[in-house]
């Protein structure tokens, strides 16, 4: 039920302003106060309608300096603003209940109070603080931390909104509260600077940055030389060493549809080579566990095709050749691929630790290779859930349109980070997704994403899909995420108590590596690698 109000003359209030209203005025021993949310308002003035700004903006237009005071029109003639409310509701334990009356005409609204927000809105589950009210930021916003993580998460935001700064405060409040282990896919490489404390910081708040910064861990993925090259760059900025380790896989990691996409994509397959691959592939991961090298690889790829009928007949040589060189290419251009069994494997069991926040620089990659790396992780991140042979945890995926692309594009990462969407939660395997771009988005993961975090959005084809995916966003908030300033969002979902307008904090422990670089400043610095 909404209703319409205004305000007194020369008030003004915000859309998605919360307001508290009395439904019980006249008795003042017992107020039955209710929250409501300010959605829709227009300014105007009883003297100057449409029609007489025009006229005034032609005196104007003659007499530029003429002022309303001239004209007799300022003084006690004041703007007011003409609004609608939605009641939301008074909390009840940790619901909120409706009125079961009409509000009485006449009712005053009032700007809802901090004690009043604070008794309302005030968790009593086990939460995560990341923001404050975006119109009191003495009022913390709390989310239920078990909904936002084992019901999954999304950030929405056009570029410079604020989603990796915010999945960075995420980050550093559950490691600096719980035990969780983080697995974060950070296709820019931004979030190494996790290591690094704020120098802004407090001294009081410093032992809280070391405690977050000993549980960051970094991995690299690709080729050696780039990934020196970012070590570099990252030494020059924060003046200290960026120790990481790098993601290796053995070949046999990858599944059987990992392998085809990517061989296809990358050298396209014939409908029979795949077919080959797709019979062949899968048993050769039961029998062996690893591969030693390039001529273990040959024999592999020798016995593959070796015995392998088609119609009754064995392979020709020349199609063998082909398969063989193809899968001979992938094996040594993929920079995550291990050709020697010198170079030492990566066990998740390292990657998924208690107390651990484990960074996956997948920058030194092309998208192709980032998407069958990922796939791989979480791959087997999911299957050691369902095992048990690892903790519970929580993915986070940057760019998630590179990995869960909508509509009917293609990619290797996209049927795991599906089936972690929907089956995660009953393995205890949370999954966070940012994205700048959700009308590019898998609409099955995006709906799977129970708590979302909408920042500052413009583009008309991402506000549209956001509005037909999340089944909390209502027009009126579509207006306010329009105007809003980084930082600036609105919370919807199960794990808050309802749709909050959100400031997220902007003190941080650690120093924010996606910051957005002056291309002057840079091109001074600039020196031949
Ligand atoms: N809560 C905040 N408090 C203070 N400043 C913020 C906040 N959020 C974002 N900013 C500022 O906005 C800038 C951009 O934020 P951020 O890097 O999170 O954007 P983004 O949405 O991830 O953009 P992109 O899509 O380009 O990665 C930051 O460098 C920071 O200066
Ligand atoms: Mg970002």
């Amino acid at each position: 039920m909404n209703y319409i109000f205004a305000t007194r003359p020369g008030q003004q209030i915000i859309q998605g302003e919360l307001v508290e209203v009395n439904f019980n005025e006249k008795n003042k021993t017992n107020p039955e106060k209710f929250l409501a949310r300010v959605t829709n308002i227009t300014h105007q003035n009883f003297v100057i309608d449409e029609m007489g700004s025009v006229q005034l903006s032609s005196l104007f237009e003659r007499k530029p300096d003429l002022t309303l005071d001239e004209l007799n029109l300022g003084g006690s003639i004041q703007d007011y603003t003409i609004g609608e409310i939605e009641i939301i509701g008074r909390r009840e334990r940790n619901a909120f209940v409706r009125p079961n009356k009409l509000l009485k005409i006449g009712t005053k609204i009032r700007k809802a109070s901090k004690t009043f927000l604070e008794q309302q809105l005030k968790s009593d589950t086990e939460s995560l603080t990341i923001g404050a009210f975006r119109f009191n930021k003495e009022i913390p916003i709390d989310f239920d931390i078990n909904k936002l993580i084992t019901l999954h998460f999304c950030i929405l935001a056009m570029t410079g909104g604020g989603k990796s700064w915010t999945l960075s405060v995420i980050v550093e409040e559950i490691a600096l509260n719980f035990e969780l282990p983080i697995i974060i896919f950070d296709p820019h490489g931004e979030y190494s600077s996790l290591l690094i404390e704020n120098e802004k910081l407090a001294q009081e708040q410093t032992d809280k940055a070391s405690k977050i910064i000993k549980k960051i861990k970094i991995y690299t993925a690709g080729d050696p030389a780039i990934i020196h090259r970012r070590d570099q760059i990252f030494e020059e900025k924060y003046k200290k060493k960026r120790i990481s380790k790098r993601v290796l896989l053995d070949m046999l990691d990858l599944t059987t549809d990992q392998l085809v996409f990517i061989v296809d994509n990358l050298y396209n397959l014939s409908e029979a080579q795949s077919r080959i691959l797709l019979e062949t592939w899968t048993d050769i991961r039961e029998k062996r566990r690893s591969l030693n090298d390039e001529t273990d690889f040959e024999e592999i790829c020798s016995t593959i095709f070796k015995d392998y009928m088609v119609g009754g007949r064995r392979l020709g040589q020349r199609t063998q050749d082909i398969l063989k060189t193809k899968l001979k290419l992938f094996y040594r251009d993929s920079k995550f691929i291990r050709q020697s069994l010198r170079d030492e494997k990566i066990t998740f069991k390292n990657i998924i630790k208690k107390n651990q926040v484990s960074v996956i620089d997948i920058s030194a990659l092309d998208q192709i290779h980032q998407q069958i790396l990922v796939g791989t992780i979480c791959n087997q991140i999911l299957y050691s859930r369902i095992q048990n042979s690892s903790p519970p945890c929580l993915i986070l995926l940057e760019e998630a349109h590179r990995f869960i692309p909508g509509r009917n594009e293609r990619s290797s990462s996209k049927a795991i980070i599906r089936r972690i969407a929907q089956e995660g939660r009953k393995f205890m395997t949370g999954l966070g997704i940012v994205s700048q771009r959700p009308s590019r988005l898998d609409p099955d993961v995006l709906s799977q994403c129970n708590t979302q975090i909408i920042m500052r959005l413009t583009n008309p084809a991402d506000q549209s899909y956001v509005r037909q995916i999340s089944e909390y966003v209502t027009d009126s908030d579509l207006e306010v995420i329009r105007s809003l300033s980084p930082g600036e969002g609105i919370a919807f979902g199960s794990s808050v108590l309802f749709s909050l307008p959100i400031k997220i904090t902007s003190s941080r422990y650690t120093e924010h590596g996606g910051a957005i670089p002056s291309i002057t400043e840079a091109l001074r610095k600039w020196k031949p690698g």
